[in-house]
């Protein structure tokens, strides 16, 4: 289980602060939405580690990940766009996601894992001649060979077509099932919400409130 409790922020220049309580259990897609500027993609740098807490905690699994740095958090981070290196070939920007002394079995576990998200034969082209969902289904891959508990999505579908979207929410869906992560998906889609996400909460004048 994933919780923060009464973890405060405020931004430079800024008057309201936020506090944010949520408990994510792994296995589920907890959903996030709330109006533009209300606050979602702070509380994701806050749980990815881009931005500290004045105060309050932030839990996984019995361990305090706040005075982890960013990239010793057991969390991946997915944004909209601009996941992968352009000029690299798909299954290297995969091969990103492994130690770097992964060694043999490296390109299985590449081939394996770009299977999994529903591409195959991709692994040569160059990041920047594919598709705006081929490209989040190879930022997924790489997250699946990350294999951190915490995934955290912030509008991942938006720049996609209906039918692109409704496949990769299915993916992620599975995968997060599959994998127990304690998934926090940032959408202002409601029907992407009612179709993937166990929990919702909504974010109102710097709180997160069960909607
Ligand atoms: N580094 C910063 N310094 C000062 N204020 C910031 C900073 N980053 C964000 N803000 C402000 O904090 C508020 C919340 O921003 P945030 O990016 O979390 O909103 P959001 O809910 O993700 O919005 P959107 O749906 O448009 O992505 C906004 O008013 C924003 O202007
Ligand atoms: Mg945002």
């Amino acid at each position: 289980m994933l919780t923060a409790d009464r973890m405060r922020f405020v931004h430079e220049g800024q008057s309201e602060g936020y506090e944010f309580s949520f408990a994510a259990e792994p296995g589920v897609v907890t959903a996030i939405s709330g109006a533009s500027g209300s606050g979602k993609s702070t509380l994701l740098d806050l749980v990815a580690g881009f931005l500290k807490p004045m105060s309050g905690s932030l839990v996984l699994d019995g361990v305090d990940l706040l005075p982890l740095p960013p990239e010793g958090r057991p969390v991946s981070l997915l944004l909209q766009a601009d996941n992968l290196f352009d000029h690299l070939s798909a299954d290297d920007n995969v091969r990103l996601g492994l130690p770097r002394n992964a060694g043999q079995g490296a390109g299985q576990l590449i081939s394996n894992a770009l299977t999994e998200v529903g591409l195959g034969r991709v692994e040569k082209q160059l990041a920047r001649t594919l598709s705006g969902g081929q490209k989040q289904r190879v930022a997924l891959a790489r997250t699946l060979l990350r294999a951190r508990p915490v995934l955290l999505l912030d509008e991942p579908f938006s720049a996609l077509d209906d039918e692109t979207r409704i496949a990769m929410r299915q993916t992620v869906g599975e995968l997060t099932q599959r994998h127990g992560w304690h998934t926090l998906l940032v959408s202002h889609h409601l029907d992407d919400i009612a179709a993937l996400a166990g929990r919702h909460y909504r974010i109102e004048q710097g709180k997160l409130l069960p909607a």
